[in-house]
Parts: C-alpha cells; structure tokens; sequence
C-alpha cells in the first residue's frame, strides 16, 4: 500500500520522508487556508521535497473553463503534480483531457461506487473515497472502498488507483490494507499512530532494564 501525507506543512512531509514513509502528498483548498501560505509556492516547495511521487494540487473554480486554465498552471509546476479535481460533470471533462494528455490526475469527493466508475472511464490516475464523512454522516466509508474493489477489479482496463481519503484512525487504514486499495492519504499523525502498541512500550521497557543489569555496552 502506497502511504500519501495529507497536508501541506513541510516539517512533517521531510519527518515522513526521512522515515522512508512517504510516497506522496495530498493537498486541498482547506488544507492550504490552514497552512496561511502561498499555494503554488508552498506546492513547489512540496515537489522539491517529494521528486517523484504524485503531489496533488486541487482546482478551486467549479466551471469547466476556468478548472481547465487552473490545471494548466498547477500541471506546470512539477513532472509530479497530480490535479485534484471535483467529482463533478466538468471536473470529470478536465481529467478526461488531462489523463489523455498524460497528465495525473485524482478525482476527488467521491462519495459513491458510480461516481468512482465514472471516474476510472474519465481515466483517472486516482479515485479519492471520503470514508471519514461518510462514517460521520452514518453510512460505512470502508464499504464504499469495497464497492469500488471489487468494481474496478472486474475491468482490469482500468488502471485507476483506489486512494483511500478523509482517514481518521488507523483502522482505516488497516481495513484498506487488508481490501487491497492501492494507496492511502492520512493525516501525519494518524500515520505514526500504526507504530503504536503498549506490548512493544511494555516489553521494550523490561529490555532495557533487563540489559543495564547485565552491565555490558555494545558500544
Ligand atoms: C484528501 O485528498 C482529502 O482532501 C482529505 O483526505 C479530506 O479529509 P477530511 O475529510 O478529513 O477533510
């Protein structure tokens, strides 16, 4: 499973990089308000620390032309930018364009196992499920990651990716794991929560007490 950072504040993206953690970022309209910076300069300060893998950028217009201009400017900022798009009429018409043009693209706000076919016959690079919003509206977002499996796994001419989004726990990335989605997008520290376990706290605990009886260094 791919491992996608959400968020755009640099000190974390190089903390999971260096951890060998990072395959990408995911960025979006609120995630740049949050972050008070400049987004094309923040977005190239990002591809300078991610080279290769996707780092995706989002449109902000909803009309079918301006969406296109805009792509245009956030698709000439690195090789590696992957333009989010709404899943919407005209957002699936841009990344039609741009996928044939060989363009990444990650259609977002997917909340439905059609939208997501949709998407894969537009030629998306990636389908992003808001399983965190759907939880919180009361329907399972797991299930939709599912649905979506098993869908694209019956048309193997597609080769859109599943990029699990809006994760809140870590149970939601494990679930996707097991599922077979190819990538996940989770906040950092949501991320650092899968190294967690009392047994290895507990046990590394006793180790270490354990080993300064012996009075021995390996040093
Ligand atoms: C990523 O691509 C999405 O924009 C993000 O995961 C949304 O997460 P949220 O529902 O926590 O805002």
């Amino acid at each position: 499973m791919k491992f996608f950072a959400d968020t755009s504040n640099l000190d974390e993206i190089k903390e999971l990089d260096s951890y060998g953690l990072l395959d990408g970022v995911t960025t979006n309209p609120s995630i740049i308000a949050k972050s008070g910076k400049e987004f094309i300069p923040l977005i190239k300060e990002i591809c300078e620390i991610v080279t290769t893998g996707p780092v995706s950028a989002e449109v902000t217009a909803t009309d079918y032309d301006t969406m296109r201009k805009e792509a245009d400017i956030l698709r000439s900022i690195a090789d590696n930018i992957a333009v989010k798009v709404p899943l919407t009429q005209d957002g699936l018409k841009v990344c039609k364009e741009l996928s044939d043009e060989g363009t990444m693209v990650n259609v977002t706000l997917c909340f439905s196992s059609g939208q997501a076919l949709l998407a894969a016959k537009a030629g998306a690079a990636f389908i992003s499920p808001f399983v965190g919003r759907l939880d919180d509206i009361c329907f399972q977002g797991l299930d939709l990651v599912a649905d979506i499996l098993t869908i694209y796994d019956n048309y193997p001419q597609y080769d859109t990716e599943v990029l699990v989004a809006s994760i809140r726990n870590p149970i939601h990335i494990i679930e996707s794991a097991k599922m077979g989605a190819h990538v996940m997008t989770a906040p950092p520290n949501v991320i650092k929560q899968l190294y967690n376990h009392p047994l290895t706290d507990k046990g590394l605990t006793a180790f270490v007490a354990d080993w300064e009886k012996t009075g021995q260094s390996i040093l």
